[in-house]
C-alpha cells in the first residue's frame, strides 16, 4: 500500500490532470503521453472509488474533459459529445466484451463495427435542409465553440447534403465526426515551422487542432485539413426520439431484449425499407453507408466482426498497417452496431458502455535523460545520442536513442537531466523528440559538443560546410573499432564470428591494429580471450573463447581472402564508398592496382561514379598508409583482382542505369521482389525511401505514405501498367522517368 496521504495524493492527482488537460486541450502542447495522462486519471478514478467522502464535485473525473478557448462563439451540443474509454491489451478488451454480454444478458457472439481511430479532433456538423449551418468543436462536451468558417474551408465536408433516394437527410440532423491533418500535410507544417524557428507539432491531434483555432478562415484553408464522419446524432426528426420513432424489434423470448447473435440485422437494409417517414439507421453498418451516401467522407476501413476474437484480429492486423495510412491513427473504436441494443447499455457521464478505444502500444514515452554521450564512428564523425532512464514504448524496453546531430541537439536545447519525450515508429531506431521544458531542474546547462574526442582525446574538427564534427585521428581506438566491425561485416568481408566484443580485445591487446592484422591471428591467441553473453536474468556471462570458436573465427578470416574485389574495396572504409560504389569501381577497374593509379578524372569516367567520391578516392589512395595497408593485405593473400572470367559476366549498363525507384503497395502482377530484381536487371536501382534522388515511385495497391512524399517532392509516380511499360521491351520506355 502506498504510504502516501490520500488527500494530499487526490489533491495532487487533480492538479496534475488539470495541468495536462489544459496543455492538451487548450494549449495543444501537450507535455505527457496518453498512456501516462490515462495512468493519472485511472489512480484518481481509484482513489476516489476507495474514499468517496474525498471526492469533490469538480473533480476532472466528473467533467468530459477539456475547455473553451476565447476568440470563437460558444455553443451548446444537441447532446454531450462523449468520450470513450481505453483499452490497452487484450485482456481489457476481453473484459469490454463481457460488460456488453453481461448488460445485454447474452452469452452469445455480439457484432461490432471495427473503426480506425483517427487522430484529430472530435467535430460536430449541422446540416440544415442539407446544408451545413454550423461546425461546433468538442470544448468541455457540453458546450463547444462554433468553428463554421473554418469548417467551410475543409474540402471532404460537403456544404450540401447529396438527396440520397433511400435515405434523404431529415430537416436537421448533427453529424459528428473527425478533422484531422494528412500525415504529408502535418510534415509539410512542422517543415514550415522549424525553418521559421516555431515549436514543432507533436503529432497530427495537435497539429489539426492548432489549425482549427485559426481565427483566419483563409489560413486554415492553406493548412490543408480533412475529415472523416461516423456519428448520425438526431435532430427533432429522427434518431435521439428513439425508441418511439422505430419499428418494434423482435425480442428473445427468454430475455425479453432483442434476440442478439444470430440476427442482428434487425428490419430490412435501407436501401429496401419501405417509404415514408425516415426513420434513420438502425446499425452502426447503416449508419455509415447513409453518411456515404448523404456525401459525407466515411473511413473505408470499418470492419463488422462478430464476437470479440474478430475484433482482436482486426485489431492485431491494424498495428503494423497503421503506417500504410495516409492519416494518423492510435487504436481502433469497436462499437456495438446494433443501435437499439446500443440504448440497453446507455452510458456513464463520460463514455458509452457500448463502445471502446482499442489503443495501440504508445509510441511516445516521457522519460529522464540521464546523460548525452558521443559516438565515434568509423570515418571518426561524432555523434551525440541520449542515456535513458530505462521505458517501455511499444512493447521494448528503451535506454538509448539517437539525438541525431549536435546542431539539432543545440537547437531543439536538450539537455541533460531533463525529462525528454521519446519516439519509437515501428522498426526505426528510438529518438528523442524534445525536451519537457516545465520539468527542467533549475540548475540545468545547455549541452555542448566535447572539444576533444573522448576516446583517444584529438581535438574535433569541423569543416566550414558540415554540420557533423569529426575526430581526425586515424588511429583513434573507436574509429578503429568501427572501422574493423566495418571490415567484417556482411556487406564487406562477412567474417562471420568477428563481433564487436572480439574486435574490442583484440585492440585492446594491440593484437591487431588494422584490418590487415586480422590475417596474422592464429587460433591459440583467439582461443584466450572471452566471449561473453545474456543469462536469462539479463545479466551477463563471461566464458573463455576456446580453441572451437577461435578454429571456426580463423577458418571464416582465411575464407574471406577469396572474397570478391568490391568486398574489400567496401570493406577499406573509404568516405562516401558504400557497396553500390565498391561493385561500381571494382567492375570499371578490375583490379587495387588500377584503382589506385586511376586519376580523379578517369575515376569520373566510371559509371555513376560523381566527383565526390572520385576525390575520395584519390585521396584515400594517395596517403602512403593506405598503400602499405593494401600491401599487407596483398602479402597475406587477399584477392585483389577480379578474374577475368567475371569481369566479362558482369551486367553491361542497362536502359535503367543512373535511375532509382522506390517501390510501394502491393502489385497485382508481381511480388516486390521480382520488381526489383526486373529493375535491377536492367541496370536500376530499387531504394527503401523516397529523396529528391529518387527517379520515380512505383505505386501498386494500398500505397503508403511514399506516394504521398513522392507527390511533395514533385517525383514521378508510376502506377503498374507504367511500370511494366518500363521494365519490358519496346519503344514506349524511353517516354517513362
Ligand atoms: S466515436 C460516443 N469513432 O476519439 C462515441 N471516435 O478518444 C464518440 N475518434 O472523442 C466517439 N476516431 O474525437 C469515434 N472512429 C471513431 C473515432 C473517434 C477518432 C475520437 C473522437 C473521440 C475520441 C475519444
Amino acid at each position: 500500500m502506498s504510504p502516501v496521504n490520500p488527500t494530499e495524493r487526490l489533491e495532487e492527482l487533480r492538479r496534475l490532470i488539470r495541468y495536462h488537460e489544459e496543455r492538451y486541450f487548450v494549449l495543444d502542447d501537450p507535455e505527457v503521453a496518453d498512456v501516462e495522462f490515462d495512468a493519472l486519471v485511472k489512480e484518481l478514478r481509484q482513489l476516489e472509488s476507495q474514499h468517496p467522502d474525498l471526492a469533490t464535485p469538480d473533480s476532472p473525473t466528473r467533467r468530459v474533459g477539456g475547455r473553451a478557448t476565447a476568440g470563437f462563439d460558444t455553443v451548446e451540443h444537441a447532446q454531450p459529445m462523449l468520450s470513450l474509454d481505453n483499452a490497452y491489451s487484450e485482456d481489457e478488451l476481453r473484459a469490454f466484451d463481457e460488460r456488453v454480454r453481461k448488460g445485454l444478458g447474452t452469452a452469445e457472439s455480439v457484432v461490432y463495427i471495427a473503426e480506425l481511430k483517427i487522430d484529430g479532433l472530435s467535430i460536430a456538423l449541422t446540416y440544415e435542409d442539407g446544408m451545413l449551418t454550423r461546425g461546433a468543436t468538442r470544448g468541455d462536451g457540453v458546450r463547444g465553440e462554433d468553428v463554421t468558417a473554418n469548417v467551410r474551408t475543409i474540402k471532404a465536408i460537403p456544404l450540401r447534403l447529396k438527396e440520397a433516394e433511400a435515405s434523404a437527410p431529415p430537416g436537421q440532423v448533427e453529424i459528428r465526426g473527425e478533422v484531422y491533418l494528412p500525415k504529408r500535410a502535418f510534415e509539410r507544417i512542422n517543415r514550415e515551422r522549424e525553418e521559421a524557428g516555431e515549436a514543432l507539432f507533436m503529432n497530427p491531434r495537435n497539429a489539426a487542432a492548432g489549425a482549427m483555432r485559426n481565427l483566419d478562415p483563409a489560413l486554415v484553408a492553406r493548412r490543408g485539413l480533412s475529415a472523416f464522419t461516423y456519428q448520425i446524432v438526431g435532430g427533432p426528426a429522427f434518431a435521439d426520439s428513439r425508441p418511439e420513432g422505430r419499428p418494434p424489434r423482435t425480442s428473445s423470448a427468454e430475455t425479453g431484449l432483442p434476440h442478439v447473435g444470430a440476427d442482428l440485422q434487425v428490419g430490412p437494409p435501407s436501401s429496401h425499407r419501405e417509404t415514408g417517414p425516415w426513420v434513420g439507421p438502425r446499425t452502426h453498418a447503416e449508419t455509415l453507408e447513409t453518411l456515404r451516401a448523404w456525401g459525407l467522407p466515411v473511413e473505408a476501413h470499418w470492419r463488422r466482426c462478430r464476437g470479440v476474437e474478430e475484433l482482436l484480429s482486426c485489431c492485431r492486423e491494424w498495428e503494423e498497417r497503421r503506417r500504410t495510412l495516409e492519416f494518423g491513427t492510435d487504436g481502433i473504436v469497436i462499437k456495438l452496431d446494433d443501435l437499439a441494443l446500443r440504448d440497453l447499455l446507455g452510458t456513464t457521464s463520460k463514455f458509452p458502455r457500448w463502445a471502446i478505444a482499442f489503443k495501440f502500444p504508445a509510441e511516445q514515452q516521457t522519460t529522464r535523460l540521464k546523460a548525452i554521450e558521443v559516438n565515434v564512428g568509423r570515418t571518426g564523425a561524432v555523434t551525440p545520442f541520449a542515456v535513458l532512464e530505462p521505458v517501455v514504448i511499444a512493447g521494448s524496453t528503451i535506454s538509448m536513442a539517437t539525438l541525431h546531430n549536435a546542431e539539432d541537439l543545440t537547437r531543439k536545447d536538450i539537455r541533460e537531466g531533463d525529462w525528454v519525450i521519446v519516439e519509437k515508429a515501428g522498426d526505426v531506431i528510438p529518438r528523442v523528440v524534445g525536451p519537457v521544458l516545465s520539468r527542467r531542474q533549475d540548475d540545468s546547462v545547455p549541452w555542448t559538443m566535447p572539444a576533444a574526442c573522448p576516446r583517444c582525446g584529438a581535438a574535433l574538427c569541423r569543416e566550414a560546410d558540415e554540420v557533423v564534427w569529426r575526430c581526425e585521428n586515424t588511429s583513434c581506438p573507436a574509429r578503429l573499432q568501427r572501422g574493423l566491425e566495418h571490415f567484417a561485416s556482411r556487406s564487406a568481408m562477412n567474417i562471420e564470428g568477428l563481433g564487436e566484443s572480439l574486435i574490442a580485445q583484440l585492440l585492446a591487446g594491440n593484437l591487431v591494429t588494422d584490418c590487415a592484422g586480422l590475417y596474422d591471428l592464429g587460433e591459440e591467441v583467439l582461443a584466450g580471450l572471452t566471449s561473453t553473453s545474456a543469462r536469462s536474468d539479463g545479466k551477463a556471462i563471461s566464458r573463455r573463447f576456446g580453441e572451437k570458436n577461435a578454429a571456426k573465427v580463423v577458418a571464416q578470416i582465411e575464407r574471406s581472402k577469396g572474397n570478391e574485389l568490391w568486398r574489400l574495396i567496401h570493406g577499406l572504409g573509404i568516405r562516401h564508398v558504400g557497396e553500390r560504389g565498391a561493385q561500381l569501381l571494382a567492375r570499371a577497374f578490375g583490379s587495387m592496382d588500377d584503382l589506385c593509379d586511376a586519376t580523379t578524372a578517369q575515376l569520373q569516367t566510371a559509371h555513376e561514379i560523381g566527383p565526390v567520391l572520385a576525390a575520395s578516392v584519390r585521396s584515400w589512395c594517395d596517403e602512403p598508409q593506405n598503400r602499405q595497408l593494401i600491401e599487407r593485405l596483398r602479402a597475406a593473400g587477399v584477392r585483389m583482382a577480379v578474374p577475368p572470367e567475371e569481369r566479362a559476366a558482369m551486367p553491361a549498363p542497362g536502359p535503367l542505369t543512373g535511375k532509382t525507384y522506390v517501390l510501394t503497395g502491393t502489385l497485382a502482377s508481381m511480388t516486390r521482389e521480382d520488381a526489383t530484381a526486373a529493375v535491377e536487371r536492367l541496370g536500376g536501382k530499387v531504394a527503401g525511401s523516397v529523396s529528391r534522388k529518387t527517379t520515380g515511385v512505383i505505386v501498386g495497391a494500398e500505397a503508403g505514405t511514399k506516394a504521398a512524399k513522392a507527390e511533395q517532392l514533385g517525383i514521378p509516380i508510376l502506377d503498374e501498367t507504367a511500370f511494366r511499360t518500363l521494365i519490358e521491351p519496346g519503344p514506349d520506355r524511353a517516354a517513362l522517368p
